[in-house]
C-alpha cells in the first residue's frame, strides 16, 4: 500500500504529508505535471491531488487525470463523483436538479435570444455567476433587467475573464478599510489593473453561456458545511457590508450553536446521493428559513477549519474538540475504500 501525493505547498498535501508520517502510512511526492507521471506511480495504489480552480494548468488536466487513474483501478483523491462539479456551477444546477436536492432556483442559457426571452419575462433581481470562480469574485448582482442584459451582451459578445480585475482591487480596498489587509495588498491589487494574472493569461475568457440565480434576499451570513465521509464540520460566514456576499469576506463565526442543524442533515443526506468523498456545502435560507444549498465545492483553505469546535458524525452526535485531523480523514477513508 503506498500512496502518491501530489506535493503543492499550502494545499491539502502538507497535511496528508504529516498524516502519512505521523502513522507509518508509505507515500512519495510526485509532480503531477510531469509527462511520465502515469509511469511514475504505476507501483502505487492511491493517488492524492488537491488540484486547484485558481491554476490554469490543475484546471487544464488534473479532473482527466484523476478519471484516468480510477479506470485503471486506483483509488484516488478527489474521484470522479467527488470533483467532476468542482467549480463548475453550471454543472451543479444538473446535477442537483437530477437528484432533487434543496437548490437555489437556476438558470442557464446558451444563446443570446433565450437569455433575453427569458429576462423579459422573469423578475429581479436575480444573481450572475460566471461557472468557475471562488471567494464571491465571479458573483455579482443584476438589479434590472437592464443589468442583466448588460451581463447577457458580454457573455455572448467579448465574454468575461475569470479574474475581475476591478473587483479585485476594489475587494481589497475594502478589505484594507476594514482592518483586514494591508496598504501593500491595495497596491497589489491596484497593479493587478495592468499586470493580468498567470491564470488570466493563460485561460480562455469566459463566453457562451449565461448563468442566474434567483436572489435570496435577507441573508446576513451563510452556512458552510464539510462532510468527509461520515463526518462533517461547519462554519458561518457573514456577509460583507453592503453586499449580499459572504465567502471570500473573511468574517467567521465558528460557534456550534449558530449552525443550523438542518443544513448539516441535509449535507450528509446529498453528500450520499452524490457519493462523493468529502464536498463543502454552502446554504443560504429562503423566505421561509429553509435552507437551499448555493452551491458546492470539494476543495477549501483548510487552516480557515482548525477553529472548528468539533464535528458531527452521521446520526448527528456533536464530537466536541478543535483540531481534528480532517484531512488524515480523507487518507483513512481513501485506504479503506
Ligand atoms: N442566489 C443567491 N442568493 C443570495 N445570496 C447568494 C446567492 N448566491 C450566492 N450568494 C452569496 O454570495 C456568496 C458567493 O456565492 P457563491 O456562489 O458561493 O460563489 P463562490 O464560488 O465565489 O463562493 C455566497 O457565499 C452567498 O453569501
Ligand atoms: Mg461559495
Amino acid at each position: 500500500m503506498k500512496i502518491a501525493i501530489h506535493n503543492s505547498k499550502g494545499s491539502f498535501s502538507d497535511r496528508w504529508v504529516s498524516y502519512c508520517e505521523k502513522n507509518n502510512i508509505s507515500f512519495i511526492l510526485v509532480n503531477a505535471y510531469d509527462s511520465d507521471i502515469v509511469e511514475q506511480i504505476s507501483d502505487c495504489t492511491a493517488f492524492m491531488w488537491h488540484h486547484s480552480h485558481g491554476n490554469y494548468k490543475d484546471v487544464l488536466f488534473a479532473k482527466q487525470f484523476l478519471y484516468s487513474l480510477e479506470q485503471r483501478g486506483m483509488k484516488v483523491f478527489p474521484n470522479f463523483n467527488t470533483t467532476w462539479h468542482f467549480d463548475d456551477k453550471v454543472g451543479q444546477k444538473y446535477l442537483f436538479e437530477a437528484i432533487d436536492a434543496p437548490f437555489v432556483p437556476s438558470f442557464v442559457f446558451y444563446t443570446k435570444k433565450e437569455a433575453m426571452e427569458w429576462i423579459n419575462k422573469t423578475t429581479f433581481p436575480k444573481v450572475f455567476k460566471l461557472r468557475g470562480g471562488a471567494g464571491s469574485a465571479n458573483v455579482k448582482l443584476a438589479k434590472t433587467k437592464l443589468q442583466a442584459k448588460k451581463f447577457v451582451r458580454k457573455a455572448f459578445g467579448r465574454g468575461f475573464s475569470q479574474f475581475d480585475r476591478l473587483g479585485y482591487l476594489k475587494e481589497r480596498y475594502s478589505k484594507f478599510i476594514q482592518g483586514k489587509d494591508t496598504f501593500i495588498g491595495v497596491c497589489k491589487g491596484f497593479a493587478r489593473l495592468f499586470i493580468p494574472t498567470e491564470f488570466a493569461k493563460m485561460y480562455h475568457r469566459e463566453k457562451g453561456y449565461v448563468y442566474f440565480q434567483d436572489f435570496i434576499p435577507n441573508n446576513s451570513f451563510d452556512i458552510r458545511i464539510v462532510v468527509v465521509g461520515d463526518k462533517a464540520f461547519a462554519l458561518k460566514r457573514l456577509v460583507r457590508k453592503n453586499d449580499f456576499r459572504a465567502s471570500g469576506g473573511g468574517s467567521i463565526i465558528y460557534d456550534k450553536n449558530q449552525i443550523d442543524e438542518r443544513c448539516v442533515k441535509i449535507a450528509f443526506e446529498v453528500n450520499e446521493k452524490i457519493k462523493s468523498q468529502s464536498i463543502a456545502y454552502d446554504f443560504v435560507f429562503d423566505k421561509d428559513n429553509n435552507p437551499l444549498i448555493v452551491e458546492i465545492s470539494y476543495g477549501y483553505t483548510a487552516p480557515a477549519y482548525d477553529k472548528c469546535e468539533g464535528y458531527w458524525d452521521r446520526d448527528l452526535n456533536w464530537h466536541k474538540g478543535e483540531n481534528f485531523d480532517f484531512c488524515g480523514w480523507m487518507i483513512d477513508d481513501l485506504l479503506k475504500s
